[in-house]
């Protein structure tokens, strides 16, 4: 199995735009730029992992701050060749040890309801169903919601 390097990205989101979106149309078939570039000039406290292979971005998880002990984890995902080996849990893992050393209290995710693999990597790492709704596009989402704890991944 390959040897994956974790790392939290240091710089601005808006410097890791092109590659992050050359990560998002491998893992998601299609992705509009815009759904990225327009969001990120308005979230506080950015909080993006990168899973590289060999020096490729093979694996990311990006949040952000949703309020005082809130961590809003956005978009994430792993590259296709890549998946069942563990990247996506590592990932969430990183994630959630920085966000509860770094004070936060909850982690909140909002997933298709048709994501079952996302819904259930969710619920292995501890999330609870927190709502449902239909979303401005008419699509079902799930929202998930995890209290963190210092003491634990
Ligand atoms: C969901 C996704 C991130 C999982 O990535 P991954 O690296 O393959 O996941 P992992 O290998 O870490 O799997 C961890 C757990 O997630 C669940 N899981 C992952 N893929 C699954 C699948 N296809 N079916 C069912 N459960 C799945 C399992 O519980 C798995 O644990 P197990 O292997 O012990 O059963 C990946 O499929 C993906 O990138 N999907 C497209 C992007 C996406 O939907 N992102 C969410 C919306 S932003």
């Amino acid at each position: 199995m390959a040897e994956i390097d974790y790392q939290r990205w240091t710089g601005t989101v808006a410097d890791a735009a092109d590659p992050l979106l050359a990560l998002c149309t491998a893992v998601f078939g299609t992705f509009d730029p815009a759904y990225l570039r327009g969001r990120v000039p308005h979230i506080a406290d950015a909080d993006l992992w990168l899973a590289i292979d060999q020096g490729e971005w093979v694996g990311f998880k990006l949040g952000y701050r949703r309020g005082e002990g809130l961590l809003y984890s956005w978009l994430g995902g792993v590259d296709p060749r890549m998946r069942g080996q563990g990247v996506a849990s590592e990932l969430m893992r990183r994630q959630h040890d920085h966000a509860a050393a770094a004070g936060y209290r909850f982690v909140e995710t909002s997933t298709r309801a048709a994501n079952n693999p996302m819904i259930l990597l969710n619920l292995r790492h501890g999330f609870h169903v927190a709502g449902f709704e239909i979303d401005a596009r008419g699509i079902a989402v799930v929202i998930q919601r995890k209290e963190l704890k210092l003491d634990r991944a």
